[in-house]
């Protein structure tokens, strides 16, 4: 059994990623935080697929609860290993700086970067030691290129790609692969409230990406033809920023 862990799989690119992976024959580890409705939709269509899973709960930001349920899950599975990980989960408070509440910067930071290493760094021992695994972490086109509103958001995502820069470097010789994905417009609860016909005009594809889309590349990166690649930041915008 090959098991791969994608955090904030109860709705969006998250469970669009988990059933790609179902597909491409993984055993899925479905995080949630809070939705267990959502994730176990996500489990029923792992299922309908023809792959197998299980729902995992924890709040990426809390290190001692990431810890309790992955001691949990080494003890249903001695000897196995979670080869592939998926850094999904994120959110957005978008405000400008001037105005933006502190614990707003702290939120978005949290999220996605306390919480690539809160989920990360448990899982590299068994990565290097059995010599293969794989790391996706979900960035944005605002962490390349930064965008107004998004100081807290830029810096997380800037910083996930950092992170996914260094410890490519780190592990590149134990098999191991370290990517990021920064997807443009996608279209998911995280964008609902924005006027997408307007913002479309600027895209030169005409159109938000989907969460499918996203993770078909997810799916090449974990895959073995992707061997080589590390430490990348692969875009997924429809040419709206080159
Ligand atoms: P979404 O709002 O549909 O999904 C976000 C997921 O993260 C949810 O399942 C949520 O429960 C989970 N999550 C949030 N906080 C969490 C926590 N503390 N612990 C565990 N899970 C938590 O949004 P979407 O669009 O699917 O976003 C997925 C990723 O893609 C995020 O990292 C987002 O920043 C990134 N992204 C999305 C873009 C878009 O246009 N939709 C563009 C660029 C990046």
């Amino acid at each position: 059994m090959k098991y791969a862990l994608v955090t904030g799989a109860s709705k969006g690119i998250g469970r669009a990623v988990a059933i790609q992976l179902a597909r491409d024959g993984y055993y899925i580890i479905i995080n949630y935080n809070s939705s267990k409705v959502g994730a176990t939709k996500t489990l029923d269509e792992v299922q309908q697929v023809g792959s197998a899973g299980e729902l995992m709960k924890f709040d990426v930001t809390d290190a001692g609860e990431v810890k309790v349920a992955f001691d949990g899950w080494a003890q249903n599975h001695a000897g196995e290993y979670i080869e592939v990980l998926v850094n999904n989960a994120g959110i957005r408070k978008d405000n400008l700086m001037m105005w933006m509440p502190e614990e707003d910067w702290h939120e978005v930071l949290n999220i996605s970067l306390q919480g690539f290493f809160n989920v990360t760094q448990p899982l590299l021992k068994n990565m290097l030691a059995k010599k293969f695994g794989r790391i996706v972490n979900i960035a944005s086109l605002s962490g390349i290129k930064g965008l107004p509103g998004q100081v807290n958001y830029a810096a997380a995502k800037g910083g996930l790609i950092a992170a996914t820069k260094a410890l490519a470097l780190e592990i590149a010789r134990k098999n191991v692969t370290v990517n990021a994905v920064a997807p443009g417009f996608i279209s998911t609860d995280m964008t609902q409230g924005l006027d997408e016909k307007e913002l479309s005009k600027n895209i030169p594809a005409g159109r938000f990406g989907t969460a499918d889309e996203v993770a078909s590349l997810v799916s090449f990166l974990v895959s073995k033809q992707a061997s080589y690649i590390t430490g990348e930041v692969i875009s997924i915008n429809g040419g709206l920023y080159t």
